[in-house]
């Protein structure tokens, strides 16, 4: 049996609490063992079982975090908008709008360049850290295209997501009820073989709560289970919806009151931030202190797509997430890796414990804190993801 040991470890991030009282499970001078892709012994650096070691790999002293869950992007499109986001720097408003130039794009591209494309996204993010990652579709918007969509994103991940319901494209701008139809019916079963999620963008200019309900059950209702874009563009009942479906996540947020906290903390849906997003488009940012103050489990993801957040970059989102946020550096650690997992209802990974996949990065520095105090610079050394280094 082939072994790989992690060794002199300064710092492991193991979001287990058993090991330190706290959510992120610190241990210090550790070591782990690797077998199969998976972890099977965690403990000091002194105590390593040298039995059967092949590989061994010293960490010289380093920070291992778990490898980021990113549990939202959008990887399956054609072309950019820079020139959108230029005119949004000027002053112009992001709206939902602008998903529409993404469609005529993504509709004249081929399978094999949305993968090409979508693969060097998911390239860039496994070399900034992340393991795992949620991809989307909804530049398609027509039943083939929607359909082809999901063919793509099932080469990138297992953790697909049916988003025909982006926003209504201009064939529909006069039914729009005809095209939530045609979602909740043909392009449901074209896209479900390859779709684990179902996803609606509930907001102004998109959907209204009433379609996305539709939306959401019909996709239940054939074995999808359901997430939601809620709340990025103006306050609405999106966060109550996705509560009452009991979605595993409910994301954007950059609006919330007192009873979507409330709904929140007493349901297992995780409110997953996108602080990237605000950047890109000068929104607001949420303040995270009153969901973290009321126990609702917070994610951190990219909500990597070319209009309103055009990063793939977790390290980047965790520094806005405690610059902007209020998050503490331990907290964005654990929303960009155990929150992430959690929003995916992911079990095996997000943490380092016996039985979890050997996910995980080897930072440059001493500590996690970095990631926030010094932004921008690239201080992930080594990925490894199924106990496979890919960094
Ligand atoms: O997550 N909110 C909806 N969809 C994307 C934006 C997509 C786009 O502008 O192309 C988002 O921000
Ligand atoms: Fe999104």
């Amino acid at each position: 049996m082939t072994r790989t040991l992690v060794n002199n470890i300064g710092l492991l991030v193991t979001n287990n609490s058993e090991h330190d009282g706290t959510p992120l499970g610190i241990k210090r001078n550790s070591s782990f063992l690797i077998e199969n892709g998976c972890i099977v012994w965690i403990g000091d650096a002194t105590s390593v079982p040298r039995a059967d070691v092949a590989n061994s790999v010293d960490a010289q002293g380093r920070c291992v975090i778990p490898g980021f869950v990113d549990s939202h992007a959008h990887l399956v499109f054609a072309g950019d908008r820079s020139e959108e986001f230029r005119a949004r720097m000027a002053g112009e408003k992001y709206t939902a709008g602008g998903i529409g130039y993404t469609v005529d794009l993504t509709r004249q591209a081929t399978n094999g360049q949305l993968l090409q494309s979508g693969r060097r996204l998911m390239a860039e993010a496994n070399a900034s850290g992340t393991t795992t990652m949620e991809c989307k579709s909804g530049y398609g918007l027509n039943v083939e295209d929607e359909a082809r969509s999901m063919v793509v994103a099932k080469q990138l991940t297992e953790e697909t997501t049916f988003l025909g319901a982006h926003v209504v494209p201009k064939e529909f701008k006069n039914s729009p009820e005809d095209y939530v139809d045609l979602v909740c019916g043909p392009m449901l079963v074209a896209a479900r073989p390859n779709s684990k999620w179902i996803d609606v963008f509930c907001d102004k200019g998109a959907f209204t709560t009433d379609q996305a309900r539709r939306i959401l059950k019909a996709g239940m209702a054939q074995g999808l289970l359901p997430r939601l874009h809620a709340n990025q563009l103006e306050p609405g009942d999106g966060i109550m919806l996705g509560v009452e479906l009991g979605a595993a996540s409910v994301d954007h947020l950059s609006y919330f009151d007192d009873e979507d906290i409330e709904a929140l903390s007493t349901s297992n849906t995780v409110a997953t931030l996108l602080p990237a997003a605000e950047f890109s488009t000068r929104g607001i940012y949420p303040d995270a202190r009153r969901l973290h103050e009321a126990g609702v489990d917070v994610a951190l993801a990219s909500d990597c797509n070319p209009g309103s957040s055009y990063t793939t970059n977790i390290p980047f989102v965790i520094a806005l997430a405690v610059r902007d946020l209020h998050f503490t550096p331990e907290q964005a650690i654990w929303s960009a890796t155990k929150g992430g997992a959690l929003a995916l209802q992911r079990k095996d990974v997000g943490h380092l414990a016996i039985g979890a996949k050997a996910d995980f990065s080897i930072l440059s520095t001493p500590s996690y804190i970095h990631l926030a105090y010094r932004p921008g610079v690239p201080l992930i050394d080594e990925v490894w993801r199924n106990g496979t280094r890919i960094k």
